[in-house]
């Protein structure tokens, strides 16, 4: 097909031009002695983007799944009690690894559209008195859904309970897109991966730790291997990984630090927060639809999960998207399945990308019977971004 590809799926975003060249580099050797001035300054770099000082930050070559298992195997002990809330695929999912890896798992179902419910967390830690619970996991951003989380308020209902649970965070569709801050939201265990904010392939699992956290793996009875963290700070420290770490995408990553750094985190959070109103502008105002977000409060800056009408379908929508316009728009994930598509809008984008994806979905939606006028969501996001300009 011609003409530009449109990946408008929330992660793996686009990877700029400048990333991609430095990802096409001839192999090296991993254990050569420059290897060091590449990872170390990586990982310096990777705790600015945390937000953090005291913690510790390490990357494993896997995706964001890996660091999920890393962040619990590596602090927690065999059959520990953990706490999180399930709103969506991803929150879900993190939860059902920990039934799997057999810790006493107390899910907190919510309604699939709202998201971490904090009367919920309250009312568990509260009953907690022997502290049982020595893990509770946040979603901050529910990409199924296009859900944000309060992760600050969690960790203020463990501090005001003084419940010394590790609070364990998925960043994998909100970190290095909008406000995510491990020190002061006292976050003990963060996840991310390379694939969606860092504007990288995916390829690499983050985990952030704080002193906590760190502390906490030295009692672990967890048995753990390739996703040992200890291991991995042990060779981290001295520059290099316990195993064959992938140098090209490290590469890569060097240039996307750099590109965040220019660009200034609080300048990405406000971007992400522009084109993210735009597109729910072109959403609700344009095209009269909703969103699977509930509310305001839980509206995501990343993603955006769009219902379509009762008896339509968003699979051919989606379908059509990528065969006729070429564009790839998310799908709807199990409970969702069918009744939702999603736009994502992180990484590297600007406001003419997104016009490119709201018009592709708009036609698309047309080719399958749902009725929004021809024009009206670019016109409601362009309104939108003209009286809100960037650095406005
Ligand atoms: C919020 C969230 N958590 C976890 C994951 C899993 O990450 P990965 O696919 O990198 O393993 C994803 C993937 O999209 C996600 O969006």
């Amino acid at each position: 097909m011609s003409g530009y590809h449109f990946l408008f799926v929330p992660g793996p975003s686009n990877v700029p031009a400048a990333v991609q060249q430095a990802i096409h580099c001839p192999m090296e050797d991993h254990r050569n002695p420059t290897i060091p001035d590449l990872i170390t300054p990586l990982l310096d770099d990777l705790k600015k983007v945390l937000l953090t000082k005291k913690g510790k930050v390490v990357f494993f070559p896997s995706s964001g799944t890996g660091c999920w298992e890393a962040a619990l195997q590596s602090t927690l002990n065999i059959g520990d009690t953990v706490l999180g809330a399930s709103f969506g695929q991803f929150s879900m999912l993190w939860l059902d690894m920990c039934e799997r890896l057999q810790f006493k798992t107390i899910v907190m179902d919510e309604e699939w559209g709202t998201g971490a419910n904090l009367e919920n967390y309250h009312k568990h830690l509260s009953e907690d008195k022997n502290h049982k619970i020595k893990a509770v996991l946040v979603c901050q951003n529910e990409t199924a859904t296009g859900v944000k989380s309060d992760v600050k308020a969690v960790r203020k209902i463990l501090d005001d309970l003084n419940h010394p649970a590790l609070l364990m965070v998925d960043g994998v569709s909100s970190v290095a897109s909008y406000e995510f801050r491990m020190d002061d939201w006292g976050v003990d265990c963060v996840v991310s991966g390379s694939q969606k904010g860092f504007m990288m392939p995916a390829g690499l699992g983050i985990l952030g730790l704080s002193e906590k956290a760190i502390e906490a793996m030295k009692t672990s009875n967890y048995p753990t291997c390739y996703f040992d963290v200890a291991d991995m700070i042990e060779k981290t420290d001295g520059g290099f990984l316990p195993y064959t770490p992938p140098v090209n995408l490290l590469r890569g990553f060097r240039v996307a630090l750099d590109l965040i750094f220019e660009e200034g985190l609080e300048n990405i959070w406000k971007r992400h927060f522009r084109l993210a109103e735009g597109t729910r502008k072109a959403i609700v105002d344009g095209w009269g639809l909703k969103l699977c977000a509930k509310e305001k409060k839980w509206y995501s800056d990343t993603v955006s999960a769009i219902v379509v009408p009762e008896g339509t379908d968003a699979v051919p929508v989606i379908s059509t998207a990528f065969h006729k316009y070429n564009l790839a728009l998310g799908a709807g994930l199990s409970k969702v399945a069918g009744k939702v598509f999603r736009i994502g809008h992180l990484g590297d984008l600007n406001e003419l990308m997104l016009c490119g994806a709201i018009s592709g979905a708009e036609m698309a939606m047309l080719d399958n019977g749902i009725k929004v006028e021809p024009g009206s969501g670019v016109a409601a996001a362009s309104k939108y971004w003209l009286a809100n300009p960037s650095g406005g």
